[in-house]
Parts: C-alpha cells; structure tokens; sequence
C-alpha cells in the first residue's frame, strides 16, 4: 500500500510518502534559501519520497515567525525558490511548497512590529505581555493578496504545488478559532472567511491544474473542536482543494471530549473520499505508516522520522530497520542536516531521540 504510486490531482507520486512539512531555520537572513538546506531536502527526496513539502515560507515582512524562516513575499525571491525546488526535483520527489504567516507569534526582532498582526487582540510573545494589533480590513486584504503572490512565486519557481499553513496556531488557525478571533465584524460573523479567502486568493493566482493543499490542526486544547473543523473542511472542499493535510503529533491521538475515535479517523470519515487525507504523527516504522493509511488517510507524512534516517523510504522497502535516533557525533555530514537544524534537534525536547 504505502509503496504503491498515488495520483495527487494533476500529479504522479511515486509512492504515498510524504516529507512532512519541517522549517529547516537555515536560511540566510535575508530570507533566501541556505546551500546546506538544498543537500538537505535533496538527500530526503533521492531517500525515495513520493512527495516532499517544504516547511513555513513566509509570505508577507509581518509574518515571518523564527529565525532561518525561508521567505517569499517577493519577486526577487524566485531564484532562491527554484533553487530549492530543483534540489527536491532531482532526488526524484514532487515539490510542494507550504506557504505561511505566523501572525501573533512573530517576534518583533524579526518583523520590526512592536504589535504582531492577529485576528484580535491577543496576548502573545513568549510571556504573553505583548498584545497583537487586530488587523484592519485593509490589512487582512494585503495578507490574503500576499497568499496569492506567495503561490504565484512558487508556481514560477518550478515547484509543483503549495499547501496554505492554517495549522499549528499561525494566522490562519487564530482566525478560524474563537478562542483568538474576538473581532465583531464580518471577519468574525464566519471564521472561515480568511481561510477560505486566502484559498480563494492561491486559487486564483495559480490556475486549476496546479496542486494546492491546505493544513489545519483538528482540535485546539482551549479553543474549537472536531465540530469546527469539520465545517471547515466541507467549506475548504466545497472551495475546492486538491489535498488536505491533518498536523498531528501522533497518528493515534484521541483528543478529550471527542469521543474514543482516534481523531485521524474521524477526520478521514468526515472528508469521505472528496479530496486526499495526508495523515501524520510519530510514524517510525513501516507498521505506523501502514496503519495511517488503514485509519483512513490517503498518504503518509514523516517529520522526524526523516531528520535521523533521510534514506526512510528505502531502507524500509529493503526490508531493513530505519535509524531511530540521533547520533551523538558526526550526524550533520552522515545525515545532511543544516547546522542551526541540528542545534535545534538537539535542544528542543521531544523531537528526536539520542543514542545512547
Ligand atoms: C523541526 C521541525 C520543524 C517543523 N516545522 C513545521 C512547519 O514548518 N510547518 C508545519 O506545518 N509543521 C511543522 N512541523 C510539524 C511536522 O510537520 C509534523 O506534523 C510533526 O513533526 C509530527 O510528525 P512526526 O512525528 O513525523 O515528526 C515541524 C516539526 C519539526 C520536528
């Protein structure tokens, strides 16, 4: 199943194995892409992947939200794009790029914003003393031209399709969520006006043929829940949409007061076969993948399972055991990994294991 090639609207994949979308935090400041992170994504790619996308671009100056962000909120930033995309291309991989505003979690440092950019007026920062500036309608409509642009960019660059970020608490998520979205207009009365615009914006800019996903977080801890979402998807689909990608830590995750139902499979169930289901979180083993695709998902994304083994896809198809943790010593030149990613990995709990 995992193995077997996949058609992803006008695409081919060659197998059903995605690179999840993974911020690489290389770039140079300027925004533009970093060599160490096109030997990075080619690696991946050329370790069999159907698909790679690649993380958080940032579309717009006031959304840029961590240091080595990739950015394209320009045309001068097309050269550094294609770079990028002919680096995934010649691994042999579909490139996919994830295009992104951080919103409230933009630090000033990065955006010269004393006030980051929200729905409302949110606290944020790492303390939450900041307050973010509820957007004008002026201003929401210069975001959404810039998901637009962003597209278009990345369609001159070569690549093969975008997927909007709406996951993981970026601009996208804190106006669909009522919990950040306290506004009273009519960029409130529909919380899924900006998304659906923004959709609408990528849509426009790029044609029909040309793939564009959308990423969402199904519950929030104290904000929606799979009721929300799920109008967001009949929304998303009606719009149309050529994928759908769940942000997930764990494949198996049942979130509390949403029944016993992994929330994957709720999900899968509720987008019933209208456009593909990327399914994602702590898949390790060819087992896990296998199981994704048996919860209801269409393909199968790996984040860290990549950052420790680039060669997953074929080191699983050759029936071997994939590394599972992070070498102590060496492991930026024997796994291809940008330096300030590795430091990452090393400091920033939970994300990869270290051998012993
Ligand atoms: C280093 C790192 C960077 C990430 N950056 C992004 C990102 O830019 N965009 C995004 O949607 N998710 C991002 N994620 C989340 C992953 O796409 C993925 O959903 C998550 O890691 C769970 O999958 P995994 O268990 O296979 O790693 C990132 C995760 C990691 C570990």
């Amino acid at each position: 199943m995992v193995f077997a090639p996949f058609g992803l609207g006008a695409l081919e994949l060659r197998n059903r194995l995605v690179m999840a979308p993974m911020a690489t935090f290389s770039s140079y400041d300027s925004g533009d892409v970093h060599p160490e992170e096109l030997a990075y994504l080619e690696r991946r790619s050329a370790g069999g992947l159907g698909m790679v996308i690649a993380g958080a671009c940032g579309v717009h100056p006031t959304g840029r939200a961590f240091e080595g962000q990739w950015m394209c909120e320009h045309d001068g930033r097309i050269p550094s794009l294609r770079s990028a995309s002919e680096a995934i291309r010649r691994g042999g991989a579909r490139a996919v790029l994830q295009i992104h505003h951080g919103g409230r979690h933009c630090p000033q440092s990065l955006t010269g914003l004393e006030r980051p950019w929200s729905a409302s007026e949110v606290p944020c920062g790492k303390d939450g003393s900041v307050l973010a500036h509820a957007m004008t309608p002026e201003e929401i409509r210069e975001v959404i031209a810039a998901f637009g642009q962003a597209a278009r960019r990345a369609k001159e660059a070569g690549w093969d399709g975008v997927e909007i970020h709406g996951a993981n608490g970026y601009l996208l998520q804190q106006f669909v969520s009522p919990a950040t979205n306290r506004r009273s207009d009519e960029w409130a009365a529909d919380t899924l006006r900006f998304p659906l615009e923004v959709l609408r914006a990528v849509r426009n800019a790029v044609g029909p043929e040309f793939v564009v996903g959308y990423r969402f977080s199904p519950t929030e801890a104290d904000g929606y829940g799979m009721a929300l979402t799920r109008r967001l998807l009949d929304a998303l689909l009606r719009e149309g949409v050529d994928y759908l990608h769940i942000s997930l830590q764990d494949h198996r995750y049942v979130a509390e007061g949403e029944g016993d139902t992994p929330v994957l499979r709720q999900t899968a169930e509720a987008v019933a076969g209208r456009a593909p289901l990327i399914g994602v979180g702590g898949v390790r083993l060819l087992e896990d993948a296998e199981r994704v695709l048996e919860m209801g998902a269409d393909l199968v994304a790996l984040g860290r399972a990549l950052l420790v083994e680039p060669d997953w896809p074929r080191v699983v198809a050759e029936g071997r055991s994939p590394r599972l943790k992070l070498p102590r010593q060496g492991a930026a030149d024997l796994l291809t990994l940008p330096k300030a990613l590795l430091q990452k990995m090393l400091t920033v709990p939970g994300w990869v294991e270290l051998e012993d």
